[in-house]
C-alpha cells in the first residue's frame, strides 16, 4: 500500500506521508511555507491550515472527510482559549490520515509578501533580521553543572537549527527568573547580522511571547525625518509619522550645515544631538500612537544622504564639503541603537544603515535601488528622488549610473514667497485659464476645485494657507502655458500679459493666485524671486539626469520614475513643462512614491535584501556633478523653460 498523498496549495508542493505524520512536519519536509513559533506545541497557533474536502479530479483525489485525524485535547484546550476560524486546523496537531488538499492561508506564511508596489513588480517577503523562538530549555541538575544560558543554548540548536548564540550582560540578568517564571518554557528574540556570526539574545519573555515585535524604517532627510513604525511579524506599516529635522537652524541645506560644523568648533556635535533627540521624540510618539510598548522595537533602519550619516553617527562632515569628499565610511553599519543615544526603543535594539554609493550619494539613493531596481530594468530607466537634494540614477541592466544634484529647498515649498510645507491648506494643484488668465486651484484637505460651489464652505476648515512644492511646480508651469511667463522666465506686466493678476513689484511683476485678505486671509503671489527660485532648482534637476545621459551616451531614456514624498504629487505634464525631467512620452513618467523609505523598509523586512543593496551598490558607477564643468554647462542651459537648446517634442503633442 502507497502512503496517502498530502498536496498543499497554494503552493502546490505534494508528497507521500505515513498514516500519522503531523502537517506540520510534512510541510516541512516539502519546503513549504507554514509558520510556527512555537515549534508544535499547540501555543502560537501560527501553524493554521485549512483542509478541502471532496473531488478533486485535477488532482487526481477525493478527499474524505477524515483525512485529517480528529481534533486533540491541544486543539481544543486552543479552542476553548482562544477560538479556531472555523473550518482551520492546528497544522502541528492535525495528523494525515488519507488523501488530502491542505491549503496555507497568507497569516500562516511565513515568508508572506508584503510591499508590492503599483509602479514596479517588487515584491518582498517577509524574513527580518530579528525574529521569535518559542523553546523549551531543560531543569538544570545536580549532575550537569552547566549554565543557564548554556542550556538555552543547547536549546535553541536543538528545536531551532540556531548554531550559537550570545547575550549582553543586560539580558543575561533578566535570563534566570524568566525561564524560572516560564516554567523553563521562554521565547526569545533574536537577532541574526546578515553576514553571518552568532545569533544575538535580544530579549526573552516567560512563555509565549504574544505582545508582538516592531521595528522603525526611518528616512532621515535634510529637511524632513520621516518613519514608518512597522510590524515585523507581517510587514504593517503601523503608523507613519514625520518631522522637521530640527537641524534646520543651523543651516538650510546640506552644505550650509557643513559649514556650520566647520566654522564652529563643536558644531557638529550640536547637530547630532538635535537631530538624535528628534528621532527620540518621533520614535516615542509612533509608539504612542500605535498603542505600543517602545520596548517592542528591536530594529530601526535608516536611509540618509552622507552629510545627514555622518551627523547621525556623530562623526564629523567637513571632508564632505570639499573634493574628493572623502566618507568616513561607505559600507552598510549594523550597530546597538545605544550607541546612536536612542532610548525610546528596546535597549538592545539594533540600527542597520543602508551603505553609501559615494561621497555625495548616500544610503538614500541606495535604498531608492533597492526599491526600484535599476540594474534588473531591461529598459532605460531613469529615477529622480527629489528633495532638497535630488538623487538621481539611470540605468539598466548593463550600467547604472548615480549622481545627486543641489536642488535647494524650493520645491519643498521653502525660499518662496508663499511657500509651505505640504499641510492641509496648502494649494497643490494649479490650473491657470490661457483665455482669462485666471486661476483655479485645490489645497490639501479638500476636494473641490476653488471655483466649484461650496468650496468656500469646504476650505474654512483648513483655510488657504500658502503654496507647497507641487502647487508651486505647477504653478509657474501654467502660468508658463498661459503665456504669462515667457521663455526666460520672466512674468509680464499687466498689459503684456492683458490680465490685471500681473501685478508691479518693485522691478518685476507678481501673479495673484488668490486674494483672502478681504476676509483676513493671506495674499498668495507667484513672484519673480519664485520664478527664479524654481528655474534653479529645475536646473539643477535637468542638469544631473542629462549630466548622467552624457556618461551613459545617450540623449534619451525609456522611462522616467519620479520618487521621494514629493516626487509622488508632481503632475508629469507640469514637470515636463518645466523642464524638470529630460523629454519622454507622458505615460512614460511614473511615479514610485517614497523610494527611499521603501527601500528602507524592504531593508526592515527582508535579510537578503541587505547583503543585495551592499552587493548592488558596488556596481553602481557614481558621477559627481561638483566638480564636472559639464554639469555648469547644462545647468545655465536649463535655466529657459523648459530649456534653451534642447528640443522637447513630446510636449509639443
Ligand atoms: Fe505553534 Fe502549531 S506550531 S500552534
Amino acid at each position: 500500500t502507497t502512503d496517502p498523498l498530502v498536496i498543499f496549495t497554494p503552493s502546490g508542493k505534494r508528497g507521500h506521508f505515513p498514516v500519522g505524520t503531523p502537517v506540520l512536519t510534512a510541510a516541512r519536509q516539502l519546503g513549504v511555507d507554514l509558520d510556527s513559533v512555537c515549534g508544535g506545541r499547540g501555543i502560537c497557533s501560527k501553524c493554521q491550515i485549512t483542509p478541502s474536502y471532496g473531488e478533486f479530479p485535477k488532482h487526481g483525489v477525493s478527499v474524505a472527510p477524515n483525512a485529517l485525524s480528529d481534533w486533540n485535547s491541544v486543539e481544543q484546550r486552543y479552542q476553548d482559549k482562544r477560538g479556531l476560524t472555523p473550518g482551520r486546523r492546528l497544522g502541528c496537531q492535525a495528523t494525515i490520515q488519507g488523501d488530502v488538499i491542505i491549503d496555507v492561508p497568507p497569516e500562516s506564511q511565513v515568508h508572506r509578501q508584503v510591499i508590492r508596489k503599483a509602479a514596479s513588480a517588487r515584491a518582498i517577503t517577509m524574513d527580518p533580521a530579528t525574529r521569535l523562538y518559542f523553546v523549551e530549555v531543560q531543569e538544570p541538575d545536580m549532575d550537569e553543572p552547566t549554565g543557564d544560558l548554556e542550556r538555552l543554548s543547547r536549546a535553541l540548536r536543538e528545536q531551532w537549527q540556531i548554531e550559537s548564540l550570545r547575550a549582553d550582560l543586560s539580558v543575561l540578568s533578566k535570563l534566570q527568573p524568566t525561564l524560572r517564571k516560564g516554567n523553563w518554557q521562554v521565547t526569545v528574540a533574536l537577532y541574526r547580522d546578515h553576514h553571518g556570526g552568532p545569533a544575538r539574545l535580544l530579549d526573552i519573555w516567560p512563555g509565549l511571547h504574544e505582545g508582538g515585535l516592531y521595528g522603525l524604517a526611518i528616512d532621515l532627510g535634510s529637511t524632513t525625518i520621516a518613519a514608518h513604525l512597522c510590524d515585523l511579524n507581517d510587514g504593517r506599516v503601523l503608523t507613519s509619522a514625520g518631522v522637521m529635522n530640527p537641524q534646520i537652524r543651523f543651516g538650510e541645506d546640506l552644505m550650509s550645515r557643513v559649514s556650520y560644523a566647520m566654522m564652529n568648533p563643536g558644531g557638529d556635535r550640536e547637530m547630532t544631538a538635535a537631530v538624535r533627540t528628534a528621532l527620540n521624540g518621533l520614535t516615542q510618539s509612533l509608539t504612542t500612537e500605535a498603542g505600543i510598548d517602545p520596548a517592542l522595537i528591536f530594529e530601526a533602519v535608516f536611509v540618509c544622504n552622507p552629510v545627514m550619516h555622518h551627523l547621525l553617527l556623530g562623526i564629523d562632515p567637513v571632508e564632505l564639503g570639499q573634493a574628493p569628499f572623502a566618507l568616513a565610511t561607505s559600507d552598510s553599519m549594523s550597530l546597538p541603537a545605544t550607541q546612536l543615544d536612542l532610548t525610546t526603543l528596546n535597549p538592545r535594539a539594533h540600527v542597520y544603515i543602508l551603505p553609501c554609493i559615494a561621497g555625495h550619494v548616500g544610503a538614500d539613493a541606495a535604498a531608492v535601488a533597492l526599491s526600484e531596481e535599476p540594474n534588473k530594468s531591461k529598459d532605460l530607466v531613469l529615477i529622480i528622488d527629489v528633495g532638497t537634494n535630488a538623487e538621481i540614477l539611470l540605468g539598466n541592466t548593463s550600467r547604472v549610473l548615480a549622481c545627486s544634484s543641489p536642488t535647494g529647498p524650493a520645491f519643498e515649498g521653502a525660499q518662496i514667497s508663499s511657500g509651505q510645507r505640504a499641510a492641509p491648506g496648502a494649494i497643490e494643484r494649479v490650473e491657470i485659464d490661457p483665455v482669462t488668465k485666471d486661476p483655479r486651484f485645490t489645497i490639501i484637505g479638500c476636494d473641490l476645485w476653488s471655483n466649484d460651489p461650496g468650496f468656500a464652505e469646504a476650505s474654512a476648515a483648513t483655510g488657504i494657507t500658502g503654496i507647497c512644492g507641487s502647487g508651486i511646480i505647477e504653478a509657474v508651469a501654467e502660468m508658463r502655458i498661459a503665456g504669462l511667463l515667457d521663455p526666460s522666465g520672466l512674468i509680464g506686466s499687466a498689459t503684456q500679459t492683458g490680465t490685471r493678476r500681473s501685478v508691479p513689484q518693485g522691478r518685476t511683476h507678481a501673479y495673484t493666485l488668490w486674494d483672502g485678505t478681504a476676509s483676513g486671509g493671506p495674499l498668495i503671489t507667484i513672484t519673480q524671486g519664485d520664478i527664479r527660485a524654481i528655474q534653479l532648482a529645475k536646473s539643477a534637476l535637468y542638469a544631473g539626469a542629462r549630466l548622467l545621459m552624457d556618461e551613459m551616451g545617450v540623449d534619451k531614456v525609456d522611462r522616467v520614475v519620479l520618487a521621494g514624498a514629493f516626487g509622488a504629487h508632481i503632475s508629469p505634464k507640469h514637470a515636463m513643462v518645466l523642464g524638470m525631467i529630460p523629454d519622454v512620452p507622458l505615460d512614460k513618467v511614473l511615479s514610485a512614491g517614497n523610494a527611499a523609505g521603501t527601500g528602507a523598509r524592504i531593508a526592515l523586512c527582508n535579510i537578503a535584501s541587505r547583503a543585495e543593496i551592499e552587493q548592488t551598490v558596488h556596481q553602481i558607477t557614481k558621477v559627481e556633478t561638483a566638480i564636472e564643468p559639464r554639469f555648469q554647462e547644462h545647468f545655465v542651459a536649463a535655466n529657459a523653460i523648459p530649456h534653451a537648446t534642447e528640443p522637447f517634442p513630446e510636449l509639443a503633442q
